[in-house]
């Protein structure tokens, strides 16, 4: 049997700490959906700095981004009250899931998983770590007997091998691990790269110039929008397809703004790109002022951040435990007198 369903369904979702700032795309993709739905789900928002270790990276770099990671979650609404905030390196029924699953993972089918092989294909020198990771991010789904997980479109995959593995546990063993059902996010606007707008926004894209990032200074933000690349038509409207770089100023606007397209249409009728570009940066560096100010607090107190990082991680742990202890008498290990 699963445990009890909790009051409201329970949702978990992850970001690795790769990065030293969201950028502009992370933020409207993912995290303004986490933030909403916190309101009617049990929410677990976690730092994967496991899954961060698949690819070679200085000590440093992982410590000083897990904060940074978390403390975005915190500056950009996630209200750490409400919702567990945690680590996945802190709860280590992650990895103890994870290898019961390995051991129910043909070898084969971890082999056909693209990122996987995106990866090899390029060069990429990969360990037995980046091999296992589908199975590792099964395991962070399946411990919380997640009913959702809000992910994008290219964690569609590791999701249909998540229900995968569930569902063979439990014709396996009996019914013991809740089945999630995907939550891709529809991206309420795509962001696409400012100096080629028909690449969406990425860290790894054409330049910095094409990025906005979240810790961004604001001047320099608004340096980046004036010198975004637009078209020779010299009209405001809205077609990705002909005017990408208008329509992706326009979604930026209008997703921050909350004033719909067609009204920013109107409004911009008649009037030339360096109105639009002045207004969208406005507009970006007005949403993005209180969150660096929290983001700011927050890593002057990495102190306060730990103690929000514990609690989140205690709270993860007791679900997680139970989920282990099941999976564990299910698969007949000797249960452990603790
Ligand atoms: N693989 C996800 C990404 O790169 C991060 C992740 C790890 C995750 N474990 C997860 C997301 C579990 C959702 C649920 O974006």
């Amino acid at each position: 049997m699963t445990s009890p369903a909790p009051a409201q369904p329970r949702i978990l979702s992850g970001m690795q700490p790769t990065s030293d700032s969201l950028h502009l795309g992370n933020y409207l993709g993912a995290l303004v959906n986490w933030v909403g739905l916190q309101e009617d789900f049990d929410a677990y928002y976690f730092v994967a700095d496991l899954h961060a270790l698949t690819v070679p990276t200085d000590p440093a770099d992982i410590t000083r981004r897990s904060r940074v990671t978390a403390a975005q979650y915190i500056a950009g609404g996630v209200d750490p009250e409400r919702s567990a905030i945690f680590c996945q390196s802190h709860v280590r029924e992650h990895t103890e899931l994870m290898w019961v699953l390995a051991c129910q993972t043909a070898f084969g089918e971890a082999s056909r998983m693209t990122q996987f092989k995106d990866k090899t294909a390029r060069g990429h020198n990969a360990n037995v770590g980046l091999f296992t990771y589908p199975i590792l991010m099964a395991a962070d789904i399946l411990v919380y007997d997640a009913a959702r997980v809000p992910v994008g479109d290219d964690q569609r995959q590791h999701l249909e091998i998540t229900r995968d593995l569930a569902e063979r546990f439990n014709t396996r063993f009996g019914d013991t691990l809740v089945v999630p059902e995907p939550h891709i996010l529809k991206e309420s606007a795509r962001i696409m790269d400012l100096q080629e707008p028909t690449a969406k926004m990425s860290k790894s894209g054409s330049s910095d110039k094409g990025l906005i990032s979240m810790l961004d200074e604001p001047k320099r933000i608004a340096k980046k929008i004036r010198s975004a690349v637009t078209d020779a038509d010299g009209e405001i409207r809205f077609d990705a397809e002909a005017k990408p770089g208008v329509a992706n100023l326009l979604s930026i606007h209008s997703a921050l703004s909350g004033t719909p397209i067609p009204q920013l249409e109107a409004g911009f009728a008649g009037r030339g790109y360096g109105d639009l570009k002045q207004e969208v940066a406005d507009v970006v560096v007005t949403a993005i002022e209180p969150y660096q100010q929290r983001m700011a607090e927050l890593m002057d107190d990495p102190g306060e951040l730990d103690n929000i990082l514990a609690k989140g991680a205690a709270r993860a742990s007791e679900v997680a435990a139970a989920t282990r202890d099941r999976v564990y008498e299910r698969v007949g290990l000797l249960a452990a007198q603790r």
